[in-house]
């Protein structure tokens, strides 16, 4: 895993952006996995600059995103559908037709997720994996216990992640209980992945996902086995890792490395 660890927020965010921004100017219809929530907005925000001054584009860009809440419309301002459109759709030149996210009102949950993988499948797998991390280390929507080999599915929300979310609702009883979600199967499946974690609340389960065992109860902890992941923290996130210089020498010898 190579872990970086920048000064703050907006850094650890166009550090994230020029990873990206790379990966699509050498394939332009790269196959993105995108995550909601607070972590990637700075990101959204960097890419559509990037779009709007340095002709980034994303005509031939596909989407899947991690999830959507069960019970939600894309209308709700709460879906992950009305994030993203708000967020970065609406801000860079996608087709629409090219981007995925779980249909949080499908009456047929398991057929829909079957068809999500169908679908990921399809397009070739995905290229690039964008993650944030719960406080409880879900990625996606997998919860303590999810199956490290698990599939898209429904999955029940865990009291604590229905305690952090409900700060985008009016009360803790509007938080939905379900969301469709990637499986860590999924997740795992995508040839690249960035995660990305900001702030002190984040930086105990940060430590435990990359320094503690592969474990079920901390799913992030899964990243540890794939071939190619980007962890892009900030300081506070990264405060409580064991090895933090180690990790920042090691960057800083890669850097060199590779002439920058
Ligand atoms: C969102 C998602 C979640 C979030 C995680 C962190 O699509 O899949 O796993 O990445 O809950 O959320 P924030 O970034 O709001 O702290």
């Amino acid at each position: 895993m190579e872990i970086i660890v920048k000064k703050n927020y907006e850094e650890m965010s166009k550090e994230a952006a020029r990873i990206v921004k790379e990966r699509i100017e050498k394939k332009p219809d790269l196959v993105l996995g995108l995550a909601t929530g607070s972590t990637p907005l700075g990101l959204y925000q960097e890419l559509a600059r990037m779009h709007q001054k340095e002709g980034l584009s994303f005509k031939k860009v596909k989407t899947f995103n991690l999830d959507e809440y069960y019970g939600l419309s894309p209308e709700h301002p709460q879906s992950y559908h009305y994030f993203m459109n708000l967020n970065f759709f609406s801000k860079i030149d996608i087709n629409i037709a090219n981007t995925h996210i779980p249909d949080g009102l499908t009456r047929e949950p398991n057929h829909f997720c079957l068809e999500y993988e169908e679908e990921i499948e399809k397009c070739g797998g995905i290229d690039l994996q964008i993650l944030g991390i719960g406080g409880d280390g879900h990625v996606g929507f997998n919860e303590p216990a999810s199956s490290l080999g698990s599939r898209t599915r429904i999955k029940t929300l865990n009291e604590q992640t229905i305690k952090d979310n409900s700060r985008f609702f009016k009360n803790i009883d509007e938080v939905p209980k379900y969301a469709i979600t990637m499986g860590v199967g999924t997740i795992i499946d995508a040839k690249e992945i960035i995660l990305m974690a900001s702030g002190k609340n984040k930086s105990l389960i940060i430590a435990k996902a990359i320094e503690g065992p592969v474990t079920s109860q901390i799913t992030a902890s899964m990243l540890q086995v794939h071939p190619k992941v980007i962890t892009i923290l900030d300081e506070d996130a990264a405060s409580s890792l064991k090895k933090k210089d180690y990790y920042k020498f090691v960057a800083e010898r890669v850097k060199k490395f590779n002439g920058n």
